[in-house]
């Protein structure tokens, strides 16, 4: 397939180099399936993305509650020279999960004269298209795609990759998705492998009012209700679901002892449907856990980074101290 109009190819043929790892697909209702029957009821956030998640997604970026995305890019835009100087010449660019395109071409610009960007993602369709783009925008840049679980490692030792320092790239506090010691182990995925001057840049959100922070996974639009709300839909039409998506409430709360927004979807009344045939009920007032979003102090960010093989360089914060960025470089004592 190709865009005529844009004349962007979407197959891997102006790429510098396609490695398909082939990683097992995520079990849509294997996932759910189990989920629904644990307890408290659990579905993971990686399914909201079909069409119309990644469209709300997009709208969430937007919200004035949202702070999260504009708070990054204007960090981004006020560090552009210090990340150039930290990264130096000729750097490699890794992204794991690839597809935060405005923020990766924020990156690449502030570094001036990269040598390289390796895309790394589960979803291949998702990745070809977001590298294919990047290489039309970056014509002079090696570029290579990655189809492959970033969660059990990054294994670049084999690629065509040129020389200079790699920088793996991982915004969005998508960290913040992890259970601690799954964001360890993605991280300490991160240090293996890694040599000397090597460096992680990474952002994480940071705690804050517990005001601001469910405010931001539950913005006045509605948008974030949507998003909770569609994951419904698309069980239903994927799955063959019955789910009475009207009997179901978005809720956004703040743990604090876990430090982190957790999203729910809570019945309204008692409900029951069947997914692909199998009955399921839930009384009234009963949840259905979404998403966590943790959120981390310093000192918290600096203890996982610690634990993951990793010292922190330097840090950047907005002036509210909403928001970090942190550049990581492995520690060789550990
Ligand atoms: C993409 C996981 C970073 O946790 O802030 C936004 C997802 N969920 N609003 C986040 C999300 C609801 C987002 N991450």
């Amino acid at each position: 397939m190709t865009d005529a109009a844009l004349g962007r190819p979407t197959t891997h043929a102006n790429l510098d180099f396609f490695d398909d790892q082939h990683p097992p697909a995520g079990d849509f209702l294997r996932d759910v399936v189990s989920g629904l029957k644990r307890a408290p009821k659990t579905i993971p956030p990686v399914y909201f993305y079909d069409r119309k998640g990644s469209a709300l997604f997009d709208q969430i970026t937007e919200a004035q509650e949202y702070y999260v995305t504009r708070t990054e890019l204007g960090l981004l835009d006020a560090i552009a020279p210090e990340l150039a100087e930290r990264a130096g010449h000729g750097a490699v660019v890794v992204e794991p999960g690839s597809g935060s395109s405005v923020k990766i071409r924020k990156l690449l610009d502030a570094l001036g004269d990269p040598a390289g960007y390796v895309g790394l993602d589960i979803s291949r369709d998702h990745l070809l298209d977001a590298c294919a783009d990047l290489k039309f925008d970056y014509p002079e840049l090696s570029i290579g795609a990655v189809c492959g679980d970033f969660t059990s490692g990054l294994d670049l030792d084999h690629l065509p990759l040129p020389q200079g320092r790699r920088v793996v790239f991982f915004p969005g506090s998508t960290i913040g998705n992890f259970e601690p010691e799954a964001a360890r182990s993605v991280l300490a995925g991160f240090r293996k492998g890694m040599r000397r001057g090597d460096a992680v840049l990474i952002g994480a959100d940071r705690v804050k009012a517990a005001e601001t922070l469910v405010a931001a996974y539950d913005d006045a639009a509605g948008i974030t209700a949507q998003f909770n709300l569609n994951l419904l839909t698309r069980i239903n039409r994927e799955l063959d679901g019955t789910i009475p998506v009207e009997a179901f409430t978005h809720l956004s709360l703040w743990n604090t002892e876990k430090s982190r927004i957790e999203m729910h979807l809570e019945t309204t009344r008692k409900v029951s449907f069947s997914i692909k045939g199998e009955h399921f009920e839930m009384e009234k007032g009963e949840r259905l856990h979404t998403e966590n979003s943790h959120k981390f102090t310093p000192q918290a960010f600096g203890k996982l980074a610690e634990t993951a093989g990793f010292q922190i360089t330097q840090s950047w914060s907005d002036a509210d101290e909403f928001f970090t960025l942190y550049w990581l470089e492995p520690r060789w004592d550990a």
